[in-house]
């Protein structure tokens, strides 16, 4: 740690996340002299804990889906079985060279990193407290991007053995042979598919309707029928309330006296914002009730020049969001000018299997608002390379308002599931936050044979006069 009392920045950043590191980078290179604070390690939750780990896990369970499937080619394989502990050597090996890139990136950058906690101070003040002792420093501008931790329920004390968050999931060195999972939002739903790929039995405990809330309902439904086909258990719309440790695992109890006897339970339930000796006394930041620090679209709190990012607003929880929100800020101190982040309009990629990327209003959005809309979609199960690849469970779902003449105008939401859609989201997230019609995007020709020809097709359809699609 530097020790220089009274160090002087353009920019003081707390939290060396996603949405911290951005700011950083961005700002270093716009010319301005960058400080992050980090008690742990840059990278933050999306690098040591959270997004890379997990997909990392999720492509372990890619490639033994792929070797159980090898007989379909007529490559011959013994049916797979994980050693877990490779995989997590795997997957520690991916975060380090991540890591060191990361710092070396920060260090060619000019960027100072304080390792430490990173306290805000009336006067953009921070006070730095690590193994060393404290010391202060100061910004013209103050970044709060401290994150979020997962949140838990009553009941179900985290002790990394029987009761596992997120951050226990992605450290454990053999899998559970049952796991209950309690919230089939987009961390329950990656986990769920992960852990029954590797072999695990898995029950979904979902106190919603339906599993993945927010998605578009045609791709809850495929999500929700491939977990039933691989054997998944999923109960929505029930109460968790309680669990009993059993000898080696634990009975956890939930709906109408129901009970599940599994060897973990893993916590989903969403993620809070990490506040806590984030802001001293007298500085004026507001903090809401759930946690959350209040900013307006342009990231600003209600100090001048204290800014915040990231999982501590209450934006989206998406690296990218906050890779995005840093920029904004940046911007801001720069005095440009600024677009905010839209957020209705943001990417959303979930990396259970299948896949599910979306982009903009789902149907069901669409119509609660009363818009007249006109809608398509074209199942993976017509598209060759999906044939190719043998993985045609999925659909791309294009949403646009009814013009009065009925025809297709502007191009609202873009729903996919199936395989490899994060990757091709890109597409229909520039067709939305372009405002673009179909007839401008089918104008643009798809390669053949891709698995994006799906996109192409549903917004020809969308136009009256589709190709293969009607
Ligand atoms: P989430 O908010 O997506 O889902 C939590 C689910 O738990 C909800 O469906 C909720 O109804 C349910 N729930 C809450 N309390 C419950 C209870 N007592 N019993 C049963 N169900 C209960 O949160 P999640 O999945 O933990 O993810 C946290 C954040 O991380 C999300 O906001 C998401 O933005 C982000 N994330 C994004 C990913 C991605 O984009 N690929 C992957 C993982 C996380």
């Amino acid at each position: 740690m530097r020790t220089t009392e009274g160090t002087e920045f353009d920019v003081v950043v707390i939290g060396g996340g996603p949405a911290g590191y951005a700011t950083a980078l961005y700002g270093a290179s716009a010319g301005l002299s960058m400080a992050v604070v980090e008690r742990d390690k840059l990278g933050g939750t999306c690098l040591h804990r959270g997004c890379i780990p997990a997909k990392e896990f999720l492509e372990t369970a890619s490639v033994m889906r792929t070797v159980a499937g090898a007989k379909e080619f007529g490559v011959q394989a013994e049916q797979p079985t994980v050693d877990f502990s490779v995989s997590q050597g795997r997957k520690q090996k991916v975060v380090d060279t991540l890591f060191k890139g990361l710092v070396g990136l920060m260090h060619g950058r000019g960027i100072t990193t304080y390792a430490g906690s990173g306290e805000l101070l009336p006067d953009r003040r921070v006070r730095v407290t690590g193994v060393d002792g404290t010391i202060e420093i100061s910004g013209r501008h103050v970044v709060l991007a401290s994150g979020s931790v997962p949140r838990t329920i009553p009941g179900f004390g985290v002790d990394g053995r029987l009761v596992l968050t997120s951050d226990d999931v992605l450290d454990l060195n053999s899998t559970p042979g049952s796991v209950a999972i309690i919230g089939g939002g987009a961390i329950g739903c990656e986990f769920a598919s992960m852990f029954s790929d590797l072999g695990s039995q898995v029950t979904v405990l979902e106190a919603l309707p339906t599993l993945l809330t927010g998605c578009d309902q045609d791709v809850v439904a495929v999500v929700a029928r491939s977990f039933r086909k691989r054997g998944i258990t999923v109960h929505t719309g029930v109460q968790v309330t309680g669990h009993s440790p059993n000898g080696s695992g634990t009975t956890v109890f939930f709906g109408q006296g129901e009970q599940v006897s599994v060897d973990a339970v893993v916590l989903s339930v969403g993620r809070r914002p990490l506040t806590a000796g984030l802001v001293a006394e007298g500085t004026g930041v507001v903090i809401d009730e759930r946690g959350f620090v209040v900013v307006d679209h342009y990231m600003r709190t209600t100090v001048e020049g204290v800014w915040a990012a990231g999982d501590v607003v209450d934006t989206p929880q998406l690296a990218h969001v906050g890779f995005a929100e840093g920029i904004v800020i940046i911007k801001g101190i720069l005095g440009e000018s600024v677009v905010p982040v839209e957020y209705s309009k943001v990417p959303w990629c979930i990396y259970c299997h299948p896949e599910v990327a979306f982009v903009g209003m789902s149907e069901e959005q669409a119509r609660r608002a009363g818009l007249n809309v006109v809608v398509k979609k074209d199942p993976f199960g017509g598209n060759s390379r999906a044939r190719i690849v043998g993985e045609t469970d999925g659909l791309v779902k294009v949403i646009a308002e009814a013009l009065p003449d009925g025809r297709a105008g502007k191009i609202l939401g873009v729903h996919m599931v199936g395989p490899w859609v994060t990757e091709q989201l890109g597409q229909g997230y520039l067709a939305v936050n372009w405002e673009a019609t179909p007839d401008e995007v089918a104008q643009f020709i798809q390669p053949h044979p891709t698995l994006s020809e799906s996109f192409g097709e549903t917004v020809q359809a969308l136009t009256g006069r589709g190709l293969h699609l009607g």
